[in-house]
């Protein structure tokens, strides 16, 4: 796994949204993973503010979500599809059509099979943007989830209910206890995963899933099985790797033609 240390949220997201650019302009169809919760926030912003400023186009990409909550209304503000919309599909050349997430034909669990065959009609995932949950999660995959699992309807922890809140104005019962997600298994199909984690509160666990054991009871350690990773954190994020003075030196002398 590469790690990546940068000073703050801006350099990190220049760097999350070279890689998606790379992708962007090396691919006649694109397919684009991108995941919600605050952590790829600014790099959407520097991608919408590419394509203002220096005309980065999304027109020929495909956008397929990680996961969503189940049971919220059509539309509702905090569907991980609205969300999408809201804080980056609205604001660039991306026809909407070329949205999918993982309940978009069915409800609950019937939709994954069907989901994945999109994902594979169009060749997979080029590149994913992850966000790492307070205990391990990527996606809704929560610990315990089967490392082989594929996409399919999961039960919320009360954890990341309480940690989702914020997003339902702190009403943790207005969370939904279900989800339909990828499982880690159809993640690790993506040609390159780039995983975002800034600020002291996620050091515990991004130590643990870079250099702990792989285990089901950390799912984003799984990432470790897969050969083309980018970890990229900030200082505070970092401050619990052992290995991060090796991280730096590393990436301090990587060829530029390999920057990410
Ligand atoms: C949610 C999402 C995950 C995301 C996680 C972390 O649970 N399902 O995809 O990675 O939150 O969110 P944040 O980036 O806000 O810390």
């Amino acid at each position: 796994m590469e790690v990546v240390i940068l000073p703050g949220e801006s350099e990190m997201a220049e760097l999350a949204a070279d890689a998606i650019e790379r992708v962007l302009s090396a691919v006649d169809a694109p397919v684009l993973g991108l995941a919600t919760g605050s952590s790829p926030l600014p790099t959407y912003r520097e991608l919408i503010r590419r394509h203002r400023e220096n005309g980065l186009s999304f027109a020929t990409a495909r956008v397929f979500l990680l996961d969503e909550y189940v049971g919220l209304p059509a539309g509702h503000d905090q569907s991980y599809r609205r969300f999408i919309e809201r804080e980056f599909v609205d604001h660039v050349d991306l026809p909407i059509t070329s949205l999918s997430g993982p309940s978009d034909s069915a409800e609950g669990e019937t939709s994954g099979p069907e989901y994945e065959a999109i994902i594979a009609d169009v060749g997979g995932v080029d590149i994913q943007l992850l966000g790492i949950g307070s205990d391990g999660h990527i996606g809704f995959n929560e610990p315990g989830s089967s490392l082989g699992s594929r996409t399919r309807f999961k039960t919320l922890t009360g954890a990341t209910r309480s940690d989702n809140a914020r997003f339902f104005d702190g009403d943790v019962d207005a969370v939904p206890r279900h989800v339909i997600t990828q499982g880690i298994s159809t993640i690790l199909e993506a040609r390159h995963l780039v995983l975002l984690a800034a600020g002291a509160t996620k050091a515990g666990v991004v130590a643990q899933a870079v250099e702990g054991p792989v285990t089901a009871t950390v799912p984003a350690s799984a990432l470790q099985f897969h050969p083309h990773v980018t970890v990229i954190v900030d200082e505070a994020a970092a401050s619990s790797l052992a290995r991060a003075e090796y991280y730096r030196e590393t990436y301090r002398h990587k060829p530029g033609w390999q920057r990410i």
